[in-house]
């Protein structure tokens, strides 16, 4: 096993998507197992459908799960595809959804995934084996799209300053290691004498949101895990930085029907009826106890809703 991932907001998730009925469960994230794990033992009656892109992540939890793979089954997609997962596994519409968005410890803390700029290894960044890795992305990418991706997914103020290094570089050499990047940034931005946050902390979070595809793979997941539910089913999703959750706080307003009407009469296809009622006014959020023991958990914000009758 790895060094274990703690799974964050452990009790606020498994009592609040206590499900209405015994039914399947889908961790749309599973990860390490730590929620499945917990989410089993607590309903005894229900069984669970558990996805990760990641095969490294599934074949540490079928081991973690092996006491519950009776009412197990692990397949190896993207949650975006959930849908199609549900329907070629034959399953009945899930009494709750859990997303427990972002990377493992596995991923994290393995130099050779390339997440990490504290260890070196190789300039990957994918959570899963295909598609193209931070390699491809800064020594291929526009300027003005490398650019954008540190703005938009970064909030890094000094991007143009950081892709003009880039762009000088990679036209003698290409950037293949995590070490040749973060000594890049840290070039360019310095380092803030007593900081703890190391200068590229921005960058790789970028570069990592955009060689996963972080925010589309949400988009296109939420409202059709909402149309799955089970009447009176819950949605649960944990996101770690403001992109993630004002994606989920605005998709699940609107879905509860709460977005603000265009001006004028209103015209029909505007009236749609409410699919979920949220649970979770302000995002519940780990206790000061928690976060000490597991300082990851400190950006965690949980929101959770429920599905109203079938009106999907
Ligand atoms: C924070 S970890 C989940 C940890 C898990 N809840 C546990 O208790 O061990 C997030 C996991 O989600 C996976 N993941 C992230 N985005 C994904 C996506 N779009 N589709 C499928 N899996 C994804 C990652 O590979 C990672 O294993």
């Amino acid at each position: 096993m790895p060094e274990l991932h703690l799974p964050v907001l452990l009790g606020e998730v498994v009592s609040g998507l206590q499900p209405p009925a015994p039914g399947l469960l889908v961790d749309a994230t599973i990860g390490l197992g730590g929620h499945a794990q917990a989410l089993l033992a607590t309903y005894p009656d229900c069984s669970l459908l558990g996805l990760d892109r990641d095969p490294q992540a599934l074949d540490h939890t079928r081991l973690r799960l092996e006491a519950f793979a009776d009412r197990t089954t692990l397949v190896c997609s993207p949650f975006a595809r959930m849908p199609e997962v549900l329907a070629a596994t034959g399953s009945p519409s899930p009494v709750a959804v859990l997303a427990d968005l972002g990377c493992s410890s596995l991923q994290l803390d393995s130099p050779d995934r390339g997440f990490s700029f504290s260890a070196d290894g190789p300039l990957d960044m994918r959570m899963g084996t295909s598609g193209s890795s931070a390699a491809d992305l800064v020594n291929t990418a526009e300027p003005e799209a490398l650019m954008r991706i540190l703005w938009d997914y970064g909030e890094e103020r000094r991007a143009r300053a950081i892709v003009r290094a880039l762009v000088r570089r990679r036209e003698t050499k290409p950037i293949e290691t995590t070490a040749e990047l973060s000594h890049l940034v840290q070039g360019v931005l310095g380092r803030r004498p007593g900081s703890k946050i190391h200068p590229a902390t921005r960058t790789f979070q970028a570069l990592r949101i955009a060689v996963n595809d972080e925010l589309g793979q949400l988009e296109a997941f939420l409202e059709p895990a909402v149309r799955a539910l089970a009447p009176a089913g819950k949605i649960g999703v944990i996101s770690f930085h403001s992109l993630e959750d004002r994606i989920v706080k605005h998709t699940l307003r609107r879905l509860e029907g709460r977005t603000p009407m265009p001006p004028g009469p209103p015209a029909s296809e505007h009236v749609a009826p409410a699919l979920v009622r949220v649970l979770t006014r302000r995002p519940i959020r780990p206790s000061d106890e928690e976060v000490e023991n597991n300082p990851r958990a400190r950006s965690a914000r949980l929101r959770i809703a429920e599905r109203l009758g079938d009106s999907g």
